[in-house]
């Protein structure tokens, strides 16, 4: 039996709702292998993050030899980097393994409002990581940040993921998790777009109405890469991690005071 491997490069996040843990967590719910190289330890929970510990970089990239060398992956994701030496030393040690399809989560902010990255680690992140992804999932503020400039209409997104696309990356996914035009649709739906150098396309799918929404960025890129990690087609693969992370967002369930983690295994779990 041909099980697909998949690594995620990503922070930790005690309390078991984004990062490390959610990318862990979405390769097992979706029938995937998976590896884990830790970037930075952040003391977190539903409400806050307290504490960033970032590993030293020559130790990320151990681990990320540690793991290619010997279980290979068929896809790998990152996330939280922390800061531009950490970026660094990944995209270092990404160049030698080329021909795996990478996802870049360009973590910038947790939902609670942390800083996830160091402002000037933006410009190695752009000329480093983002040339050797096939996908950059931005959020629309990271999407901002990226290419300096607010962005307000359709046109602007699509100029956005135009230049996204220009700094290297083979496609870019631009969340619209952050729009709230979205609540004047009925029925709301929330639009991510999809854009492959060629043609802009609309994602579209339900808004779920739930304060539990806690590592849905993190879930969304890895469910992508546990996509590409089967041999799905990109666009597919979106789509795919589109229903997945529906289904997780509408069966998430109280987990600490704040906004608790979506539901990873709502299709395994029982309900009752
Ligand atoms: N309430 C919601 N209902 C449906 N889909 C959502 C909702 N919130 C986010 N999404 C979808 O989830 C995916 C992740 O988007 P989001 O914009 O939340 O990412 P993010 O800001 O990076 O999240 P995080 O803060 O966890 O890093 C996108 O496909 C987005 O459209
Ligand atoms: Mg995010």
């Amino acid at each position: 039996m041909h099980i697909a491997k998949a690594l995620t490069i990503a922070g930790s996040d005690s309390g078991g709702g984004a990062g490390i843990q959610a990318d862990l967590k979405t390769f097992a719910a979706l029938g995937v292998y998976g590896s884990s190289v830790i970037t930075a330890i952040t003391a977190q929970n539903t409400q806050q993050v307290t504490g960033i510990h970032a590993l030293p970089p020559p130790m990320v990239a151990r681990q990320i030899e540690a793991v290619l060398t010997d279980i290979g992956s068929d896809a790998i994701k990152t996330g939280m980097l922390g800061n531009a030496e950490i970026i660094q030393a990944v995209a270092e040690t990404l160049r030698g393994y080329s021909g795996i399809p990478l996802v870049v989560d360009p973590v910038m902010v947790a939902k609670s409002g942390a800083s996830l990255l160091a402002p000037e680690a933006v410009k190695t992140l752009r000329e480093q990581l983002i040339p050797l992804a096939k996908i950059v999932t931005p959020n629309i503020p990271e999407a901002e940040v990226l290419v300096g400039k607010h962005l307000q209409s359709e046109a602007d997104f699509i100029w956005a993921a135009r230049a996204i696309f220009d700094m290297g990356a083979k496609m870019v996914v631009l969340k619209g998790g952050h729009q709230p035009e979205r609540k004047r649709t009925t029925p709301a739906q929330v639009v991510d777009l999809f854009y492959d150098g060629k043609e802009a396309r609309s994602v579209e799918g339900p808004f779920i109405d739930t304060p539990h929404t806690h590592g849905t960025g993190c879930t969304f890129a890895s469910a992508i890469t546990a996509g590409l990690a089967k041999g799905l087609e990109p666009y597919l693969a979106v789509l795919k991690a589109r229903q997945y992370l529906t289904g997780a967002l509408q069966h998430a369930f109280p987990v600490g005071q704040g906004k608790s983690p979506v539901h990873h295994f709502h299709s395994w779990w029982p309900t009752e």
